[in-house]
């Protein structure tokens, strides 16, 4: 099914440089720039995104980083782009990450508090349906 997933170039991302490249892939893959825009979200905005990490040691500390500098926010369309963007980003921790995902050849370990792993992508059809709205209205 053609869906629709919230893409962040987080601050690291965007601050390295790496917007470009990381929207290559994309493009490469096949998916759909919907809406894109640079973004330097507000606390409000942050604490409804990440609601569910409420509480978590990583929590003030993602909010924080969040903060730091502009994001791009992405509205990414796609065959199975939900899964498949998650695929193209690898996992959370850029250490562990494979090689050839986003993470796994751009992401550094910098032993912070925080993963700065450069993108977002929504987990679930319900958590990208949640995300869009807060990113986009
Ligand atoms: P993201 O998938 O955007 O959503 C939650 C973010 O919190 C995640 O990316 C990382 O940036 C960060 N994160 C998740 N788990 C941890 C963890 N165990 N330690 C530090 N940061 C984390």
């Amino acid at each position: 099914p053609i869906e629709e997933t919230l893409v962040l170039v987080k601050p690291d991302g965007v601050a390295r440089g790496l917007t470009g490249a990381i929207l290559a892939r994309i493009e490469a893959k096949g998916y759909a720039l919907v809406d894109i825009r640079l973004v330097e979200p507000d606390r409000e905005t942050l604490e409804r995104h990440y609601a569910e990490h409420e509480g978590k040691p990583f929590y003030e500390p993602l909010l924080e980083f969040m903060m730091s500098g502009p994001s791009v926010a992405i509205r990414l369309a796609g065959n199975r782009v939900i899964e498949g963007f998650r695929s193209l980003a690898g996992t959370t921790d850029p250490t562990t990450a494979a090689p050839g995902t986003v993470r796994g050849d751009f992401g550094r370990d910098w032993g912070l508090k925080v993963q700065q792993n450069l993108v977002h992508g929504s987990d679930s059809p319900e958590s990208a349906a949640r995300e869009l709205e807060i990113w986009f209205g």
